[in-house]
């Protein structure tokens, strides 16, 4: 652990090398192709949660179908979550629309430029507001992720938990009076750079091409199995669930699920909370009158959420007439096409 001073030798040290390197190792990226705060923001919530090359088609399609703020606002939300399907987090693209609708009601037409105005809308923590501010408008303030904190703890040589809330804002702090005149934007990139590609998040750093090992506490003094220190998470409840793909000539039943909650207003197969094996189905459906020509199980499938893990056992079942009244029948073709399926369900409908 370092005492102040020696802290702010290190950081005055990592500053310049740092931007010398990115200048000249950023990858190329189509959000960096302008400084347009809009482009910006898409891209900054896309990336939370998400590598940046899974992020890349979602990227350029959404800027092509959504290039700004007014078209944003007038989109339809299945049409929007559509744009969305296989990213995850939905409740982001939600927040987005609600951002920039309540911005074309306050008669703007462009992002505010300042940080604090920023912070105050939807979906956007200090993160995503100093990514913003900082890039798009050259502002003199942090991006601190998960990323930056294992970088910087790393480099210091620093024993903060850095899944404590606390140290995010502990090494805000600390960065903002290093944060350079007109370079800001580049030195939260060059750290979330250094953090994608080189001090990864998992596996070994690749330390032989750092430019800043000669001044790495946690390489020169052999932490890199200790650094960053990251307390564990809670562990995730697990739901079973049994999904019935009801098929009835060439069409599909799907169903909307509630406007609230994890993924809210999003398409699902019909299911139920439990599990069955497929003798046990057959009688669930009698039960239910549902008869069908055939029925096979399709597999088991897992998907992790933040907070919970859901296990499915999947069925597909030929129906001889259509269940009345209680779901969307759809084509596969309608379905690809118009409705936001969550990957959790996709994975399933790929395999049929
Ligand atoms: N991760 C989050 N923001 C990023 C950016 N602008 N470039 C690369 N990776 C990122």
């Amino acid at each position: 652990m370092k005492n102040k001073v020696q802290e702010n030798e290190i950081l005055l040290d990592c500053i310049p090398l740092l931007l010398k390197w990115y200048d000249t190792h950023k990858r190329d990226l189509p959000w960096r192709k302008d400084k347009n705060a809009y482009h910006i923001w898409i891209s900054e919530i896309m990336l939370q949660q998400t590598r940046v090359e899974a992020v890349i088609d979602y990227y350029n399609r959404f800027i092509q179908e959504v290039p700004d703020l007014q078209t944003l606002a007038n989109i339809k939300e299945d049409y929007l979550l559509k744009l969305w399907q296989g990213l995850g987090y939905y409740s982001r693209a939600r927040n987005l629309q609600k951002t920039a609708q309540l911005l074309i009601s306050q008669g703007r037409t462009t992002l505010p430029s300042t940080y604090a105005e920023l912070l105050k809308l939807y979906g956007i923590g200090t993160y995503t507001a100093g990514a913003i501010a900082s890039i798009a408008y050259q502002e003199q303030v942090p991006a601190v992720d998960g990323n930056v904190l294992r970088i910087l703890t790393r480099i210091l040589g620093a024993y903060d938990d850095i899944a404590d809330p606390k140290t995010k804002t502990k090494y805000e702090n600390l960065l903002k009076p290093y944060m350079p005149e007109k370079e800001s934007g580049n030195l939260n990139q060059a750290m979330m750079e250094l953090g994608a590609t080189i001090c990864i998040p998992n596996g070994v750093p690749r330390c032989n091409i750092c430019p800043v090992s000669s001044i790495c506490e946690a390489y020169q003094k052999g932490l890199l199995a200790t650094l960053p220190i990251k307390t564990k998470k809670q562990q995730r409840k697990i739901i079973t669930k049994v999904v019935f793909l009801y098929m009835y000539k060439n069409q599909i039943a799907i169903q909307k699920r509630p406007d609230h909650g994890l993924l809210a207003s999003l398409y699902e197969f019909p299911n139920i909370d439990c599990s069955m094996n497929l003798d046990e189905v057959k009688t669930y459906l009698k039960q239910e009158n549902i008869t069908y020509e055939n029925i096979s199980f399709i597999g088991k499938y897992k998907h992790i959420f933040t907070h919970l893990e859901r296990h499915m056992d999947g069925y597909l079942i030929h129906l001889n007439k259509k269940i009345k009244d209680k779901y969307v029948w759809v084509s596969l073709e309608q379905l690809n096409r118009t409705y936001s399926l969550p990957t959790a369900f996709s994975k399933i409908l790929k395999d049929i």
